[in-house]
């Protein structure tokens, strides 16, 4: 008997070029950079470039990620993008990666579950590989937030940065003794009556137009340790693992005082929680991607580790992801 699993075979992350700090955004905006780190956490965010577009971030990344796998597009068979900032209405951004990586085979789509969106891309990708529709796949989170937010609002416009992250999944059947390995479970979650606590006030169906962030700061936060830390635990009951168990956990990047809230009622120790936030702020679906990518780089995630995704944001959603590395 073996046991299918989808492996993390490589990862990749992209940060565009310009950074834009507290200070910056200061004379921007009635904000300062004590106020900035006090309450978020944030020091600094990377802003697209006039003319690249999410699909560019994406590309980057992917490159990246295939690289660190020894792997070519000719390779994959399925692409993902987490994302709320497509480059087009349609076509998906997924497809425009998949053609810049010169590829016609596979199949491509956009996954939308805003800031969960990785957290819901890699469940996805797990059980496409499980059920035998795809044999590799290539999950992104890619975002230009910085076009959708409202740069006289000073409430959301210091939080959020542009990036992407990727990994490659690939099938794989684990024989009976062999270390186990991939993801062992996920757990994702919903619920849109809290759709207009953070929310984008345009769209093709209401405004025609884009819009831009809203968010009820303060109704964000009450939600967001507990809703982490309930689907947390599912997933670590699903897998048969408590927290003591883990090695790593990879939050999303929204808000230093959520995460260090979350990490603190799981009861992890701080040294185990992996940060950007501070240097990319808050990415949407590319945070957990870019946190991924920082810490198998500098060598603390390794193979064999116990790895805890996990995301929250608009609709809302939420998910974690349990990865034996
Ligand atoms: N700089 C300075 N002051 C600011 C500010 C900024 N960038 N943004 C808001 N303020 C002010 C408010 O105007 C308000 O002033 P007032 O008391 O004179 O009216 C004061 O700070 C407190 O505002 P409030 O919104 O109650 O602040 P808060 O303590 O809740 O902090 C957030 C605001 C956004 C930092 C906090 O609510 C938060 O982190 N929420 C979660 C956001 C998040 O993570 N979203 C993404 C999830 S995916």
């Amino acid at each position: 008997m073996t046991k299918t699993r989808s492996i993390i075979r490589g990862v990749g992350a992209y940060l565009p070029e310009k950074i834009l700090t507290n200070a910056e955004l200061a004379k921007m905006v009635d904000t300062s950079d004590e106020w900035i780190q006090q309450r978020v956490g944030i020091k600094e965010r990377h802003i697209a470039a006039e003319g690249q577009f999410t699909s560019d971030l994406a590309v980057a990344a992917a490159q990246q990620a295939l690289d660190a796998a020894g792997m070519t597009p000719h390779d994959i068979d399925l692409i993902i993008v987490a994302t709320t900032t497509p480059d087009y209405t349609f076509p998906a951004a997924a497809t425009l990666v998949q053609m810049k990586l010169g590829m016609h085979h596979g199949m491509a789509f956009d996954l939308q579950a805003v800031c969960s969106g990785f957290v819901y891309a890699v469940a996805t990708a797990d059980s496409y590989l499980q059920n035998g529709l795809a044999s590799r796949a290539l999950v992104i989170g890619a975002e230009t937030f910085s076009r959708l937010l409202d740069w006289t609002d000073r409430g959301t416009c210091v939080l959020f940065g542009d990036g992407a992250g990727a990994v490659i999944m690939e099938r794989v059947e684990i024989a009976d003794g062999a270390p186990d390995r991939g993801v062992l479970a996920s757990a994702l979650r919903s619920d849109g009556h809290h759709w207009d606590k953070l929310y984008v006030d345009g769209g093709p169906s209401s405004t025609k137009g884009v819009g831009h962030v809203r968010m009820q700061g303060p109704e964000v936060f009450r939600h967001a340790v507990g809703k982490i830390t309930d689907v947390v635990y599912d997933t670590l009951d699903k897998a048969g693992y408590t927290v003591d168990d883990l090695d790593w956990f990879v939050p999303h990047q929204a808000n230093r005082r959520i995460i260090d809230g979350a990490g603190a009622k799981l009861g992890l120790p701080p040294e185990k929680v992996v940060i950007t936030v501070d240097r990319h702020a808050n990415t949407s679906a590319a945070s957990v991607p870019l946190a991924l990518s920082v810490a198998v780089a500098d060598g603390r995630i390794k193979e064999g580790d116990l790895v805890m995704l996990e995301a929250m944001g608009g609709g809302f959603t939420w998910g974690a992801s349990l990865i034996r590395w």
